[in-house]
């Protein structure tokens, strides 16, 4: 059975802990996509382990893990992550493999990434990571990028570093007044890692064509969500990769004809970190409520996330363009005690109803939401094991969005440990 697991709305669904507990059922877990960027939180026994780069199936002893093609990978935080795991004596070597073909990500993205949000007006920026991220997608695309296949031969390597950055280092004095990073600091960091990193590199899309052929399981783990997608997400607020279920098949190397079930997570209501049209966020002291209950602080940038209603709207979106089979919803514990509970299900823009999510970023911006309000629940869910045991009004509730988005809900999350899930 190979599983894509994809975010279903701005990222920070919850997706960690799903992965975590479908890694139990698979043989190898993908990162495809995106970079450490990513916050995955894994809660087990009486430890919070909080994965950035690395697979969150590292977790789980004798998986093997893999980093495809599609990901961009920073070294530094790469074997930053390496040694924390060792740390914990969790055994990486030999279970954890980095596609060759990985772009890698150099210390002039980082710089390019802040120094650009840092110069952007309000309204132009994306309140990213600034784990360069962005400027390492774009040089790929400009056909600028340094993969990790290239750390190989070194002569190579140097001189396309050097070409790179000399155009690099022209943006940053033009653009933005910076003196300019030095080769020679860049070359002899790259140098050192070169040996480590290439003893992780392999082939990806080989080794998993045999591992699929051979009947192994594979899960893919997709980071950010759908709506952060750079094709179809609410852009330019969004990141620089394929964070819905196509970035799975260009960013591992796999046919899509290995797919056996695409699996959605969303949050039980909605978050938002970072800048960009957010149509449900709730009003002042509801945010504040949720905020604090929910812990909504980025697991990789500390920031608060913004949150809001269920928007219905954003999440058939995102049914539609990944085909989810099924959804896990989140979190649903954090719920308890609203006396109401509401769902956007359209939008009102313009005086229009629309009931589709619009690519027009000033008409995202422009939606008022129209929503359809339920009565909330008081009772604690934090201890429910099984369906019948969810007050009333938390089963009508999952049961309208199962209705809105046409997509069963097969996992309900309470809490945020292992044991604090429900099967359906
Ligand atoms: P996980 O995998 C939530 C957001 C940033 C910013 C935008 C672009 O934990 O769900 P970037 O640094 O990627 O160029 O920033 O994307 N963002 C995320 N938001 N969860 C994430 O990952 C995110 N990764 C990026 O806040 O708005
Ligand atoms: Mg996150």
């Amino acid at each position: 059975m190979n599983r894509i697991l994809i975010g279903a709305q701005w990222g920070d669904e919850g997706k960690g802990k799903i992965i975590d507990l479908l890694t139990a059922k698979s043989d190898i877990v993908v990162r495809y996509q995106g970079g450490n960027n990513a916050g995955h939180t894994v809660k087990f026994d009486s430890e919070t382990c909080v994965l950035h780069l690395i697979p969150s199936g590292i977790l789980h002893a004798g998986k093997i893990c893999v980093i495809g093609g599609g990901v961009v990978l920073d070294p530094e935080a790469f074997f930053e992550e390496v040694r924390a795991l060792e740390k914990r004596n969790i055994r990486v070597r030999g279970r954890l493999f980095v596609s060759d073909q990985a772009h890698m990500i150099f210390p002039y993205h980082k710089l390019l990434d802040r120094l650009k949000e840092e110069s952007a007006s309000e309204k132009d920026m994306i309140g990213t990571t600034k784990k360069g991220i962005g400027p390492c997608y774009a040089d790929k695309m400009a056909r600028l990028g340094i993969r990790v296949a290239d750390l190989k031969y070194l002569d190579y390597f140097a001189q396309r570093l050097e070409s790179v950055l000399k155009e690099r280092n022209e943006t940053l004095r033009k653009i933005y007044n910076h003196p300019g990073l030095s080769f020679k600091e860049i070359f002899s960091k790259f140098k050192k890692y070169r040996k480590e990193l290439l003893e992780f590199a392999i082939d990806t899309p080989r080794y998993l064509y045999d591992a699929t052929k051979r009947g192994k399981s594979v899960l893919f783990e997709g980071a950010q969500g759908t709506l952060l997608d750079v094709d179809h997400g609410t852009y330019p607020f969004v990141t620089s990769s394929n964070a819905s279920v196509g970035g799975a098949i260009t960013g591992s190397g796999v046919s899509p004809t290995v797919i056996d079930r695409v699996i959605g997570v969303v949050k039980a209501y909605t978050t938002r970190v970072g800048e960009g049209p957010f149509p449900s966020q709730f009003p002042p002291r509801l945010l504040k409520h949720i905020q604090t209950k929910g812990e909504e602080f980025g697991a990789t940038t500390g920031r608060p996330r913004r949150c809001g209603w269920f928007d219905a709207v954003i999440a058939r979106h995102s049914v539609r363009i990944n085909g989810l089979d099924e959804m896990a919803i989140m979190k649903l514990d954090i719920l308890s005690g609203l006396s109401e509970i509401k769902i956007a299900t359209a939008y009102r823009i313009g005086g229009k109803i629309r009931k589709d999510y619009p690519h027009s970023t000033y008409e995202f911006s422009h939606a008022q939401p129209v929503y359809e309000t339920m009565k909330g629940w008081k009772e604690d869910l934090s201890g429910v094991k099984r369906w019948k045991d969810f007050p009333l009004n938390a089963q009508k509730y999952l049961k309208r969005i199962e209705t809105i988005l046409e997509t069963p809900i097969k996992i309900i999350s309470v809490g945020s440990k292992r044991a604090q899930t429900v099967f359906l």
